[in-house]
């Protein structure tokens, strides 16, 4: 299967509008040895021509403007988009969705009922998707049974619950539950090749790591280097944590729950523009570099 990276960064992007942090300070100025990012999101195919999206980010027209495999144009109106996996509600996650608003059918969406909960209440995006060609939302089980969808025949998917947090606008805010944040666990069936793609991680529960250790690649939570990074930064009263992010660098942190696994290629995704892995320079990168630890970058593809 393929895989491609339409967006590498964190809510916000890198670098974020308003910011003025060294990293995005540096990125603007060009004084620093760092890629701009767009706001998290992959598309996954089986054959290359039919690509399932997860996530619509904010972003989209420019992810899909940079990957000229989205526009087949076989139709006056047309897209290589067969359907789109939501695995969370967050912003950065779902405003894409009304950018796709002049699809012409129904767009197949598959999320969680939790998310959908949101997406029909505190950030309505589905209800409003209904004033244009609507959307048929196919419920996303929890309880890691494998599904399939049509237009990626030959691939497995499986939803694996997860801690992180639900968005500010749900009710289950600082509360979520099983389906408020998945992972997908994507399974070739021709290749037996799999990748575990998740890209907000709160908690490592023993499930969601044997779904990693498993995993042919993972695509794992990258957002911070330090959980205080932002708050440090005066850039945010929260901490990473609060926020249903791990940070990479400390004890039970990303890089040693993947320092401690042997088969899978290990990448970060969903990286925070404050993060210094974005900084090539760095020596957080350096760390990582050294871990065999890869950091995903906007237009990255990874074939499985
Ligand atoms: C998150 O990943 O925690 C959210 O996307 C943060 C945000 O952009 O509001
Ligand atoms: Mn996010
Ligand atoms: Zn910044």
């Amino acid at each position: 299967m393929h895989i491609h990276v339409l967006g590498s960064g964190a809510g916000g992007g890198f670098p974020q509008w308003n910011c003025n942090c060294e990293n995005c300070k540096g990125v603007r100025a060009g004084t620093i040895k760092a890629s701009t990012r767009t706001q998290s999101s992959i598309a996954v195919s089986a054959d290359g021509i039919n690509w399932i999206l997860f996530n619509a980010s904010p972003d989209i027209k420019k992810q899909l403007d940079d990957f000229p495999a989205f526009q087949p144009a076989r139709l006056v109106r047309d897209t290589a988009i067969s359907a789109i996996v939501i695995t969370d509600a967050q912003i950065d996650h779902v405003t894409g969705l009304l950018t796709l608003r002049e699809h012409n059918k129904p767009w197949e969406i598959y999320c969680t009922d939790a998310v959908k909960d949101d997406l029909t209440t505190g950030f309505p995006v589905f209800n409003i998707l209904g004033y244009f060609r609507g959307i048929n939302h196919h419920e996303i089980a929890t309880d890691q049974s494998i599904f399939t969808i049509p237009t990626a025949a030959g691939i497995e998917f499986t939803a694996v619950p997860l801690l992180s947090n639900a968005p500010p606008y749900s009710p289950r805010r600082d509360k979520p539950l099983p389906g408020d944040n998945i992972g997908m666990h994507i399974k070739d069936t021709r290749t037996g090749k799999s990748l575990f793609y998740a890209p907000g991680l709160g908690v490592a529960e023993p499930h969601v790591l044997e779904y990693m250790r498993n995993a042919d690649c993972i695509l794992v939570d990258g957002t911070v280097w330090t959980d205080d990074e932002m708050s440090k930064e005066g850039i945010s009263n929260k901490r990473a944590s609060e926020m249903g992010h791990l940070d990479q660098s400390s004890d039970g942190g990303i890089m040693s729950i993947l320092n401690a696994m042997e088969k899978p290629r290990k990448i970060l995704i969903h990286i925070n523009n404050t993060n210094p892995i974005l900084n090539e320079d760095s020596s957080q990168r350096a760390t990582l570099n050294k871990a065999g630890i890869e950091v995903a970058y906007d237009g990255m593809d990874i074939i499985l």
